[in-house]
């Protein structure tokens, strides 16, 4: 007698293992989040993000030079907002020369041929650290759009290839692309985050930006009247289509690894290319575990990658971008 398979031949070797390997990483996999600020000389590492950083406009065309040569193609830019410029109505994000408006440009001086997309979204703006306008402690949804997709269709006159909007209010794609629509944008993309959830996982992320709601009476406290209730799994095909309806040429799902059966449940309903976005928490997570020297960096994030493609991700939004290119090439 002798096992009628034995599956350990197509194991032997790195040879044959690389032979029948069925997901394959590339540098076209990924889009790098970038952090911005004002100044100038500026690269200020993340305290809760090691070895990641806010750039001001001079240090970002360094970075995005250094991106484009190992062959990333893609960028989704953030703002970090100065204080004094924070209101509860987003009237910063609209501002043409806004710390964004010149990201962008930047972006585009420095590498026309990169993709630059960007996060359209209240919060980095807002004074409560909302993604909406607070009212009597309700977050105003129709209000909020309409910002929203004045604050897309700016990014567009700046010269964003795709607006991503990460807010989770209704209704808000359609209105944008409306909006774009209306002005001449047809080309503009929408990379909407659709099945966004209400995660642990975004606090460095809020640390980067200084976006974290604020603790004040008539403030909610969290995010869970509009992001998602993470023990929803049906919901998440809902409301990714209809954002698809509403004209999302790219739909995502966010956090990344502990949302994997979402990722592949969307993957096999839906026929626009499914974004994935690895966030801070899960960066941070494992650089605090390599730097104790409990878990291998390299192997982990490797592993975690293609963990992230092998469920659905056709892109793969990561803070580890740059060095898993480094390790595969
Ligand atoms: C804000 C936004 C967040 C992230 C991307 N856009 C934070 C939040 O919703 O509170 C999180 C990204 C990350 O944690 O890496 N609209």
């Amino acid at each position: 007698m002798y096992p009628l398979r034995r599956n350990r031949r197509l194991r032997a070797n790195e040879a044959i293992r690389s032979l029948v390997r069925e997901t394959i990483i590339t540098p076209n996999d990924f889009l790098v989040p970038l952090f911005v600020v004002e100044g100038k000389g500026i690269k200020e590492e993340i305290a809760s993000m090691p070895n990641y950083f806010r750039y001001s406009l001079d240090l970002l065309e360094n970075e995005v030079k250094e991106l484009w040569s190992l062959g990333l193609k893609s960028v989704l830019l953030f703002v970090k907002v100065p204080e004094n410029l924070k209101d509860n109505k987003g009237t910063e994000a609209l501002n043409p020369n806004g710390l964004m408006q010149r990201a962008i440009k930047t972006v585009k001086n420095a590498c026309p041929e990169m993709l630059v997309m960007t996060d359209v979204a209240l919060d980095p703006y807002s004074t409560y650290g909302h993604d909406g306008i607070v009212e009597n402690g309700i977050i105003l949804n129709d209000p909020t759009s309409q910002v929203l997709s004045e604050m897309a269709l700016s990014h567009a006159q700046a010269g964003a290839d795709f607006v991503a909007p990460s807010d989770m209010m209704d209704g808000r794609i359609i209105q944008m692309r409306e909006l774009l629509e209306d002005e001449g944008f047809t080309n503009t993309g929408i990379m909407s985050y659709s099945a966004k959830y209400a995660s642990a996982f975004y606090g460095p992320f809020r640390d980067a930006l200084d976006s974290a709601p604020v603790d004040m009476a008539d403030v909610p406290k969290d995010k869970k009247t509009y992001q998602m209730d993470y023990a929803n799994r049906i919901e998440a095909i809902r409301e990714t289509e209809m954002d698809i309806d509403e004209g999302a040429d790219i739909v995502m799902v966010k956090p990344g690894l502990c949302y994997l059966d979402i990722v592949r449940d969307i993957k096999n309903t839906v026929d626009v290319p499914v974004a994935v976005y690895q966030v801070s928490g899960e960066y941070a997570m494992i650089k605090a575990a390599a730097e104790k020297g409990w878990l291998n960096h390299d192997a982990v994030i490797l592993e975690q990658t293609y963990a992230i493609k092998r469920a659905g991700a056709d892109i793969i939004a990561s803070y580890f971008a740059k060095d898993v290119v480094k390790l595969i090439s």
